[in-house]
């Protein structure tokens, strides 16, 4: 387990996170923001970012496409992943789910890299909210026409 953890994790890799600052728009000219290729965004640079701050705790939202994992439907701020604990697997491991009402963590989260099923949670997915994202009233940050497809409709 340990070994896998720091291939997933290299030392270097982990370091870049850390150090790196967390960019995700450019700035256009004006000091407004931008997206990377250099069009503006039609959004005040002032917008709060409070409704980012405030998971939606309701039934999970609808899945915008086949692979998506899904939204956390309930705040995560006091559930810790450690190397050592993980408190998500308390109410979402095949042991626990039915006591606590929550969905069972998916079968393909027992494969391991090279296919292999493993009778526990796979390293590959120990660090849930790599994937999974606390559900938000978000608005796009950019007017677009995509639409669901008819799998998850
Ligand atoms: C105290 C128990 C508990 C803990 C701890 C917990 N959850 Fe949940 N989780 C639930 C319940 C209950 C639901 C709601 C299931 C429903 O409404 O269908 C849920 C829903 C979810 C869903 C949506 C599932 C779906 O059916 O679409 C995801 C994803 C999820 N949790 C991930 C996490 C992650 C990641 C963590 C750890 C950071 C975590 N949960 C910790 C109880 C818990
Ligand atoms: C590498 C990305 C990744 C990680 C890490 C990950 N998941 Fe998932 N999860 C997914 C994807 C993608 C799906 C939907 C497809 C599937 O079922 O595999 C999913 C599905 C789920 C579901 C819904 C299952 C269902 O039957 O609808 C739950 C619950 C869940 N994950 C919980 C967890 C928990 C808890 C952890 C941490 C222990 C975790 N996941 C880690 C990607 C991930």
């Amino acid at each position: 387990m340990r070994n896998r953890l720091l291939a997933v994790f290299p030392a270097a890799a982990l370091a870049g996170l850390l150090l790196s600052p967390c960019a995700s728009f450019a700035a256009d000219d004006d000091g407004g923001l931008a997206t990377l290729r250099g069009a503006p965004i039609q959004t005040s640079i002032e917008a709060s970012g409070d409704a980012l701050k405030k998971a939606v705790e309701s039934a999970p939202l609808e899945r915008d496409f086949t692979q998506q994992p899904p939204l956390v439907s309930h705040a995560v701020d006091n559930y810790p992943v450690t190397r050592n604990f993980n408190k998500c697997m308390d109410c979402h491991s095949w042991e626990n789910y039915r006591k606590e009402k929550a969905t069972k963590v998916s079968q393909t989260h027992f494969r391991d890299a090279d296919g292999q099923e493993l009778a526990n949670i796979s390293p590959r997915r120990y660090f849930c909210l790599q994937c999974h994202v606390p559900q938000v009233d978000a608005k796009p940050l950019i007017a677009n026409t995509y639409q669901r497809p008819a799998s998850v409709r």
